[in-house]
């Protein structure tokens, strides 16, 4: 996607250094960092400087990448594990993390020499970038029937192309539905209490030119209300084998919405989102985040400046679980690479059957 007219992708390899865009900072700098090791990759995935499941799924790829690009010879494979354990702790919710360290170390141990073992990890960190791209085209394409000329529909958090290394998962079929010349309106919740709506959603509909508008999160219920929301999706953090979904904190009580107003609740994901270990949603483990996170919030001041300020009173306590899971029941879709699957059992086990979409599809 484009920022100020020039293709971007959020994630990417040059040569064995990381380069991500820094989400902390945007909307009011846009900027690019550098990491040089597995460490620094790790560390900028567990302060959010990417974030997003594909997003943090194509870095830990690239982490793993640097680890096998720099493990002394003698100790090639001890050292991998290593670094694969060290980037296995940043984040605990994403599937999209864990497929990442297992595809690349699979590949690394394939190989018959330390030479040959690097190698091989660059290239499946970097086909598992392209392959993360190319699903999200393909989502966009999925759920381009849904994208009906006049429609206004709601998404959460941000499931755009920031959080992958392209396109994104749920803004995919509105961006596919802009190149096919039908307009829609996304309504954005701002997304408290890191705000992903209000800093990065916004600002990625903005650099595309996509109408929207942000909202409280508070104000959900009333637009549903009003019949002013004919759609929703959003995207996936993991979704278990029943269907069962975590995302942002938040989506659930937006699937519960749309369930009373009858609003049809997609959630679009690529399937290395998808956990068929976990059985059902009671077994995704839950991020739980430090309570600054609730008590201050972050931002520019009129005067130019960057400032962190306190919003709560100076005792408060604060609990901040960073995803939860909505049931099965109340998706009315997923929206994947494959097209649109029922929220079930068996049809999520069908598509994890599949081969993967193919370059060209
Ligand atoms: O904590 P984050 O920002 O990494 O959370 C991930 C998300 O942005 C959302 O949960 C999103 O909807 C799923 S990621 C495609």
């Amino acid at each position: 996607m484009k920022v100020n007219g020039r293709p971007y992708q959020t994630v990417w390899l040059d040569g064995s250094t990381v380069k991500l865009i820094e989400q902390r900072k945007l909307p009011h700098v846009f900027e690019v960092a550098s990491y040089a090791t597995h460490h620094e990759t790790a560390r900028a995935i567990q302060e959010m400087v990417v974030r997003g499941a594909g997003a943090i799924g194509a870095a830990a790829g690239y982490a793993m990448a640097q680890a096998a690009l720099h493990a002394p010879e003698a100790r090639f494979h001890d050292a991998l594990d290593k670094a694969a354990g060290v980037i296995r702790a940043t984040r605990p919710t994403a599937h999209d993390l864990f497929y990442a360290v297992d595809r690349v170390c699979r590949a690394a141990s394939c190989a018959n020499s330390v030479e040959s073992a690097r190698m091989a990890a660059v290239r499946a960190a970097t086909a598992l970038a392209q392959d993360n791209a190319r699903a999200c085209q393909a989502m966009g394409r999925a759920g381009l029937p849904l994208m009906t000329p006049g429609l206004r529909m709601l998404t959460h958090c941000n499931a755009g192309w920031l959080a992958f290394v392209d396109w994104g998962s749920a803004l995919a079929p509105v961006y596919a539905a802009q190149e096919a010349g039908i307009e829609v309106f996304v309504y954005a919740t701002e997304t408290r209490p890191r705000s992903q709506g209000a800093k990065l959603t916004e600002w990625e509909l903005a650099q595309a030119d996509v109408p929207h508008q942000l909202i409280a999160d508070t104000a959900a219920g009333s637009l549903f209300q009003r019949g002013e929301i004919g759609l929703v999706i959003v995207g996936a953090d993991r979704i278990a084998a029943n269907g069962d979904t975590a995302n942002k904190i938040g989506t659930y009580t937006l699937a519960v919405l749309a369930r009373r107003h009858n609003v049809p609740f997609y959630v679009a994901a690529s399937r290395s989102t998808f956990d068929l270990a976990t059985p059902d949603g009671s077994a995704i483990p839950i991020e739980q985040r430090s309570e600054d996170e609730v008590l201050y919030v972050w931002g520019r001041a009129d005067d130019g400046s960057l400032q962190r300020v306190r919003i709560a009173g100076p005792d408060a306590r604060a609990l901040n679980p960073a995803f939860d899971v909505t049931p099965a029941e109340l998706i009315r879709g997923f929206i994947t690479d494959q097209g649109i699957l029922p929220a079930t059992p068996d049809a999520v086990a069908a598509y994890m059957r599949e081969p993967e979409a193919s370059p060209a599809a």
